[in-house]
């Protein structure tokens, strides 16, 4: 078994090292200079226009990865778009008809309540996308069209490289609507597409030896804790609750995210000597927001480790605690994010002496409803 991990203790940080490749295979023979191509749809041009409201529809990690998509899908097609955990979805009676697309996202292809999601959309005449990792999986053979993620077996229960890649092919797939649609230009758009093509060697940059050392340090200020928060705004908040996520599943902790907005409606109550914060400040449109938030929780004795974007060093000198991922087009920053938060759960794991690909009471396929 040793063998099959290539060397690393455990199947998660394999397949955390293995996300550079995985970025390239997601993208590869989809990703162009100046467009986007999907060869495997069978999409019209006029079901793409007909469309006037997107369900994301997923469990668990795959449902923050719509978290993500949500505002980028919005922004291509111009079209509302609702993110729902499959379990909630399929119960509330949704309003679907033939005008409504639903995006299934799954690795598994296999998870129960995400593939009835399926049934139900279909059954009410919606057309089905499903985002999946396996291929010949029941998701897989029921909807109507596939985006397969490319990202190899993934062992560990926790998520990594198909979350990071649900991320890329929800941009990409954003893209390519929006542009069949003949609402977003990508030949105007280049410089987002330059942005996905240098994610691969910019995710080498942040697992490097050096940059894990520096992540298994701050994760030791956190091995004791009880309680843990992750705060953000925009998609740094589906970051946050990405991060808490994967924390409390492999180390045991609890850890819940919180729009960074919010901590004065309940959580700043819960704040004293020393409770730990990871706070996640990536988007230049609410950086100085989220800093403040930041201050506010400092002026309550609170620990902040930040997560910030090389460059915006200057402006947080005050905060000692920080990770950097490399400088990038903010639209890109949750893809980047996604590193450094998993290996801050998974050293503050390994610390903790916890069972770091099979935790407690978790499967990495849930096929109950
Ligand atoms: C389980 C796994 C999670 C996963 C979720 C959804 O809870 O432990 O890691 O995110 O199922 O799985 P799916 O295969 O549908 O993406």
């Amino acid at each position: 078994q040793s063998a099959e991990k290539e060397g690393y203790d455990h199947y998660m940080m394999k397949e955390i090292h293995e996300q550079p490749e995985t970025f390239r295979r997601v993208m590869t023979g989809r990703l162009h200079e100046d467009a986007v191509t999907f060869k495997e749809f069978t999409l019209t041009d006029e079901q793409i226009q007909n469309w006037q409201h997107i369900d994301i529809v997923a469990c668990g990690t795959a449902y923050h990865s719509g978290l993500v998509g949500k505002s980028i899908l919005e922004e291509t097609l111009q079209l509302p778009v609702n993110v729902e955990v499959a379990s909630e979805f399929r119960y509330r009676n949704p309003r679907l008809d033939a005008h409504s697309l639903v995006i299934l996202i799954s690795q598994s292809g296999e998870t129960a309540d995400t593939l009835e999601a399926l049934r139900e959309a279909k059954q009410r005449g919606a057309t089905t996308i499903a985002i999946t990792n396996v291929v010949g999986s029941a998701i897989s053979r029921e909807a109507d069209q596939v985006l397969y993620l490319w990202a190899g077996p993934e062992i560990s229960v926790a998520s990594t490289k198909a979350y990071t890649a649900m991320l890329i092919a929800l941009y990409l797939l954003a893209f390519y609507l929006g542009d069949r649609a003949g609402r977003f230009n990508l030949a105007d758009h280049k410089d987002l597409l330059e942005a996905l093509a240098k994610l691969p060697d910019q995710a080498e940059s942040l697992l490097t030896e050096a940059k894990k050392e520096e992540i298994r340090q701050h994760s030791q200020a956190l091995i004791d804790a009880d309680h843990l928060f992750y705060i953000g705004r925009g998609s740094d908040w589906a970051v946050a609750q990405e991060g808490a996520l994967k924390i409390k599943e492999i180390s045991y902790i609890h850890a819940e995210a919180y729009a960074a907005g919010e901590l004065k409606h309940g959580t700043l109550a819960l704040v004293t000597d020393g409770t730990p914060f990871v706070a996640i400040a990536l988007q230049e449109k609410t950086f100085e927001k989220t800093l403040s938030n930041v201050n506010e929780v400092v002026a309550r004795k609170g620990r902040v480790l930040c997560l910030l974007k090389e460059g915006h060093d200057k402006i947080s000198d005050d905060l000692d605690k920080r990770i950097f991922i490399p400088d990038c087009l903010d639209m890109v920053a949750p893809i980047l994010a996604a590193i450094p938060l998993q290996l801050l759960a998974y050293y503050t794991a390994e610390a903790r002496g916890c069972d770091i690909d099979q935790p407690r009471n978790l499967a990495k396929s849930v096929t109950v409803e």
